[in-house]
């Protein structure tokens, strides 16, 4: 089946940018489950927090990009939580999960799901792997509410050879910089940018030793009389 039309998104990388030292189909990349912890200890409590303290119970939560694990605070209770991902066994296995789908941003960012029908979407060390991520940046803001809200979290590490080349070749600080450009330029307003050390869990934390540093983009959609005359709004 030929891939739905792509979403109207204002372009931001160039096409050299958007390159990849492994240009294979992403679905064989991740064609065998990976039962394993993307991110430590520390990245993963800091994240829970920010969840538990920005989420609104009741809501319907789009975890983007997902595996097996959820990093949402066990004692929340979630109208619905969608999840989508490239291995369908991980998400199987992923107990918050209500329902899930399987789909490749990079070929389709098109999402199937109706427009304002989210109320938090979340995406956890997935952005550096979307070579179209202006595309899944509009598409974002068309699936979420009025008032709805975004967070891009990610820290320092990744599958080097699946990122796109603007990942691989930017520091930190240009990652924050680079999400909160791509969501401005499909009409998202300022972002919060959230850049943090962790401390390492256990002893090593006692001595001082860092956990993964944590990084957060967190955008609010706003009400549609706030939109500023973007080019979304001419979609
Ligand atoms: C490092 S894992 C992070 C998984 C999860 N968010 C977590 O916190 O454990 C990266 C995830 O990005 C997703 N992903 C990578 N490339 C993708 C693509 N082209 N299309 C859709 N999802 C992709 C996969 O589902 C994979 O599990």
């Amino acid at each position: 089946m030929d891939p739905l039309p792509k979403p109207f998104a204002v372009p931001v990388l160039s096409e050299a940018e958007r390159s990849k030292q492994d240009r294979a189909d992403d679905a064989l990349f991740y064609a065998e489950p990976r039962f394993v912890q993307h991110l430590d200890g520390a990245f993963r409590s800091r994240l829970t927090a920010l969840y538990a303290e920005r989420i609104p119970p009741d809501a319907v939560v789009l975890d983007l990009m997902a595996s097996w694990v959820s990093h949402l605070p066990e004692q929340g209770r979630y109208r619905e939580v969608i999840g989508h991902g490239l291995n369908g066994r991980e998400l199987e296995a992923n107990p918050r999960l209500d329902r899930h789908w399987v789909q490749n941003l990079n070929l389709d960012q098109r999402l199937p799901l109706e427009s304002s029908s989210v109320d938090a979407a979340l995406i956890v060390a997935g952005w550096q792997y979307l070579q179209q991520p202006e595309a899944v940046a509009a598409e974002l803001l068309r699936v979420l509410r009025p008032g709805g809200l975004l967070i891009v979290a990610f820290s320092n590490r990744m599958f080097f050879q699946k990122a796109p080349r603007i990942w691989t070749d930017g520091s930190d600080r240009d990652r924050l910089a680079l999400v909160a450009k791509v969501l401005m330029a499909q009409g998202w307003p300022l972002p919060q940018l959230i850049a943090e050390d962790t401390r390492a869990e256990g002893p090593l934390g006692w001595l001082g030793g860092h956990g993964d540093p944590f990084f957060a983009v967190i955008a609010t959609r706003p009400q549609d009389s706030d939109r500023r005359q973007g080019p979304i709004a001419h979609a």
